[in-house]
C-alpha cells in the first residue's frame, strides 16, 4: 500500500475552497432525472449533459475531483479527449464509484446490503490505469420501525471497510459512504443515533481490517429530522448536532469528512457546511462537499429548458455558481445574499 500517494490524494480533494462534484449516478438513475425533465435518456445524452458540465469555466477552483460512473470514465469529450484525461488537465483528480449498487439484504424486509465485493481488486486496477485516484461506496441504512437492524448495520460496516483496503491496495483513495436516509419521520435525536452506531461499526471494522485513515474520507449525512417529521430543526442545530456527533465517532487522523447532499435543499446544503466551518471552533478534519444533486439539480433543470436561448451555457453557469457557493462554505463566508 502506497501511504504517500493516498495520504496526498486525500489531502488534495480536501484542499482549500475545494470540494467534490458526485456525478455518478447509475444509468437508471442518470436516466430518470433526464426522463424527469423531459430529456429522452441514452448513452450519448448522459455524456453530453455531463461533458458540458466538465467543460464549465474555472469550476477547477471550486471542485477538487468528480467522482464518475462507469460509463462515463470510458467516454470522451466532444473534441475527443478522455474524460479522466479532461478532468486531470484541469487539476481535479478523477474519481470512481466501484459499488455495484444496494440490494435487499436476505431475512431482513426493508433493509439493503450494498454489494461489489467480488472482482473489486481488479477492477479497481484498471481503474488506475485509466486515471482514477479515489473509489466511492455507498452503504444505504433506513431508519424505521425497529430499524435498522443490527444485522445492517454490521454487514455494511463490514463491506464498507473491505472496500476501503482493497482500494488503498490498489492505489485508490477510499470514500467511506454510510448513507443514513432522510426518508421517514423520525426526529434528529434518533438520526443522530443511527449515525453514531453505523460510525462507531464501521471505524471499528476498519481498524480491524487495517484501513489507513489518513489515506481515506469520509462521507456522511448530517443530522437532520426525516423528511416527513414535524420538529424539524434549525440550520444552527443541524450544525451544531452534526460537528458533535462527528466529533464523537470519526477518528482525528481522517483528513476529511465530504458531505454528502441527500434531498436537502441547495441552499440548505451550502448553509448548514458554511455553519459548520464558520464555529468557533478547530475541527479535527477539513469539513467539505461531495456533493450530487445540491451542485447539479439546477443546472439539470436549465439544461432542458425548453426555449431557452442556450441551455448549455445556463447549465455551465447555474453548476458554477453552486459549485462557487459551496466553495465559500468552506471557509464560513457564504451568506445568502450571494444567492441572488
Ligand atoms: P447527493 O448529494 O445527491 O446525496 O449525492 C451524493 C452521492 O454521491 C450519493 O451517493
Amino acid at each position: 500500500m502506497d501511504r504517500q500517494l493516498l495520504e496526498k490524494n486525500a489531502r488534495e480533494l480536501v484542499s482549500p475552497g475545494r470540494g467534490i462534484l458526485a456525478a455518478d449516478e447509475s444509468n437508471g438513475t442518470m436516466s430518470n432525472r433526464l426522463e424527469a425533465v423531459g430529456v429522452k435518456p441514452s448513452p450519448d445524452a448522459r455524456r453530453k449533459y455531463r461533458t458540458n458540465l466538465f467543460s464549465a469555466d474555472g469550476y477547477e477552483s471550486a471542485i477538487s475531483g468528480v467522482i464518475l460512473f462507469d460509463e462515463t470514465i470510458r467516454q470522451s469529450m466532444d473534441d475527443g479527449t478522455p474524460i479522466p484525461e479532461e478532468l486531470s488537465r484541469r487539476g481535479i483528480l478523477p474519481g470512481i464509484k466501484v459499488d455495484t449498487g444496494a440490494k435487499e439484504l436476505a431475512n431482513h424486509q426493508g433493509e439493503k446490503i450494498t454489494e461489489g465485493l467480488d472482482g473489486l481488486r481488479e477492477r479497481c486496477a484498471e481503474y488506475f490505469s485509466m486515471g482514477a485516484r479515489f473509489a466511492k461506496w455507498r452503504a444505504v441504512i433506513r431508519i424505521g420501525d425497529g430499524l435498522p437492524s443490527p444485522a445492517c448495520i454490521s454487514t455494511n460496516a463490514h463491506a464498507l471497510a473491505r472496500y476501503s483496503v482493497i482500494c488503498q491496495e490498489q492505489g485508490l483513495v477510499p470514500i467511506i459512504e454510510p448513507e443514513v436516509l432522510m426518508d421517514g419521520d423520525h426526529d434528529a435525536n434518533r438520526c443522530q443515533e443511527v449515525t453514531s452506531s453505523i460510525l462507531d461499526a464501521t471505524f471499528s471494522e476498519c481498524e480491524k481490517q487495517g484501513v489507513h485513515i489518513p489515506g481515506a474520507l469520509l462521507k456522511p449525512n448530517m443530522i437532520i429530522a426525516g423528511k416527513g417529521c414535524n420538529n424539524q430543526i434549525s440550520r444552527e442545530e443541524v450544525a451544531r448536532m452534526t460537528v458533535e456527533c462527528l466529533t464523537k465517532h470519526v477518528p482525528h487522523n481522517l483528513p476529511g469528512i465530504v458531505f454528502l447532499s441527500g434531498g436537502q435543499s441547495d441552499e440548505d446544503a451550502t448553509a448548514h457546511l458554511n455553519l459548520m466551518n464558520k464555529m468557533n471552533a478547530e475541527h479535527p478534519w477539513q469539513l467539505s462537499y461531495s456533493y450530487g444533486r445540491a451542485l447539479q439539480a439546477d443546472a439539470l433543470g436549465k439544461w432542458a429548458a425548453e426555449n431557452a436561448e442556450d441551455p448549455s451555457s445556463a447549465s455551465r453557469s447555474a453548476f458554477s455558481h453552486r459549485a462557487k457557493m459551496n466553495s465559500l462554505a468552506r471557509s464560513g463566508d457564504w451568506n445568502e445574499e450571494l444567492e441572488i
